[in-house]
């Protein structure tokens, strides 16, 4: 094959990258357009393959083979609440894998070849190695603090930003020294150096503003494979790397709008660190709702709508709250779901979730959908939902999540709001929703919760 074609078929992919990332930003034609985006590596695959020839065949197979294995078996066994781990482990190896391909250029180039280190190439392999190390490192300990939640609280300490300052100065200044030194030991001492860079970045950050950072690493996962794409001077890998670079920084950009926050202080990190007392301004103002109370105020009702949080992924109360769904329309009641953009712990966490047991996109209804039309709701049902329904957001310029958009259940005639206590959310903060006049509290785990109204409907 020549180049002309190699170039050609790269083109076709880059294409078909670009389509599958217009296709992923709506939830009916994202699993399509996971689809094209497969056919598009496909393709880049094989027409490397064809053009560099077949001299190494067996040993790129058996990586596909064992990789594609791995990588099928954890996708199949993952639950969708771990589903931001996963990510943040590909994306880790992603970049683990743009440093050991940097350092190994490295050695072809100073060992083997013995060719001239031109300023356009060291400063590539600087790239991939301390990006990519920085991505390895900081994406495991991302996936740590979400895997164990007793490790998840910001880990901070006097002078780590001065430290992370410093290991970012010493990686950068060994990487200047390669030329100099003619040694991949130094190339390997440099991603040593980012390697603890990259723990000390993740460390101070708290488990709940994970999300946040794993889309910014596979932002740095992308980076470092466009870095490595000009080591190898490989246009695919330089499209695909820019391609995953830029949308991992718009979509952590998003992310941070949608939580009110700026991107310097998620990455400051500390947030979540101190648990503010919440008890105060609930004292003698909270009413309590049983199953028996919710069935018999949603008999009456004509409009519905449930508004999903975390504690519905926790509680996997998304089952029975197809079947809710379906009696509460059977008697002509009209429901709806309001989905706030950060609800859960992942972008389109809530939509996942719901779209897995068959509740139809239409009834999935943002933010500029639903708050103008809340004023004609009978009852809001908030399933394991805290921050995204608190009107501190909207009330207390002291509050750390004021000017975050919220859904605004306080203006349906009713709220139940179906959480396990009167703990504060991701954000630490207590909820004044809880002691609104309108406001019901029922305490109970939000499936079982759910269970019980069913129960109560269909016995009354
Ligand atoms: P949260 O504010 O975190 O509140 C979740 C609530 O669920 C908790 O107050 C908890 O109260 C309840 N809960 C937990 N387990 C439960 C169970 N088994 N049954 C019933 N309730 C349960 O959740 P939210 O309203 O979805 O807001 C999301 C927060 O995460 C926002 O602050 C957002 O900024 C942040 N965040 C989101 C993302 C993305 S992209 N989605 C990324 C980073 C951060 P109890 O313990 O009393 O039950």
């Amino acid at each position: 094959m020549n180049m002309t074609i190699l170039n050609l078929l790269y083109l076709l992919a880059a294409v078909l990258f670009i389509l599958a990332f217009k296709m992923l930003s709506t939830p009916r034609r994202a699993i399509f357009g996971n689809l094209i985006g497969s056919m598009g590596m496909f393709i880049a695959v094989v027409a490397t393959v064809l053009y560099y020839g077949f001299a190494n065949i067996a040993t790129v197979l058996s990586g596909i083979v064992v990789g594609g294995f791995i990588g099928a078996l954890m996708a199949l066994k993952v639950p969708m609440t771990s589903m931001p781990q996963m990510v943040a482990i590909l994306n880790g190896l992603g970049g683990g894998a743009s440093m050991m391909v940097s350092g190994i250029s490295l050695i072809e180039s100073i060992e083997i070849a013995r060719t001239d280190l031109s300023t356009d190439y060291i400063a590539s392999v600087i790239a991939g190695g301390i990006i990519g190390a920085v991505t390895l490192s900081g994406s495991l300990v991302a996936t740590a603090k979400l895997q164990w939640h007793r490790i998840e609280r910001p880990v901070m300490f006097k002078g780590i930003h001065i430290l992370t300052a410093a290991l970012l100065t010493l990686s950068v200044g060994l990487g200047i020294l390669i030329p100099y030194t003619k040694s991949v030991n130094t190339f390997w001492l440099m991603s040593a150096v980012a390697l603890a860079l990259g723990v000390f970045l993740v460390l101070p950050i708290g488990g709940a503003d994970m999300p946040v950072v794993i889309s910014l690493l596979n932002s740095y996962s992308g980076l470092a494979a466009a870095a490595t794409g000009f080591v190898l001077r490989n246009s695919m890998l330089i499209i695909a790397g820019s391609l995953v670079g830029t949308s991992g920084i718009i979509l952590t950009n998003l992310m941070c709008k949608a939580m009110n926050r700026s991107f310097i202080n998620v990455l400051l990190g500390g947030f979540g660190s101190k648990v503010i007392e919440s008890q105060d301004i609930y004292q003698g103002r909270i009413k309590r709702a049983s199953a028996e109370d919710v069935a018999e105020l949603l008999r009456s009702a004509r409009k519905v709508v449930i508004v999903p949080g975390y504690g519905m992924a926790v509680a996997q109360a998304h089952y029975p709250l197809k079947e809710l769904v379906g009696i509460l329309e059977s008697r002509g009641i009209e429901v709806d779901f309001a989905i706030h953009p950060v609800a859960g712990r992942m972008p389109g966490h809530m939509n996942v979730l719901l779209a897995e047991v068959g509740i139809p996109y239409e009834k999935m209804k943002g933010l500029d959908e639903i708050n103008p039309a809340m004023e004609q709701v009978d009852v809001a049902i908030v399933v394991g939902a805290n921050d995204v329904v608190n009107p501190y957001a909207e009330t207390d310029p002291k509050s750390p999540i004021y000017g975050m958009p919220i859904i605004q259940v306080y203006k349906a005639r009713t709220v139940v709001v179906i959480k396990r206590s009167l703990a504060s959310g991701f954000a630490g903060i207590p909820n004044p929703l809880f002691t609104y006049d309108n406001t019901l509290m029922y305490f109970e785990d939000a499936r079982k919760a759910i269970l019980d109204i069913i129960a109560e409907l269909k016995s009354g």
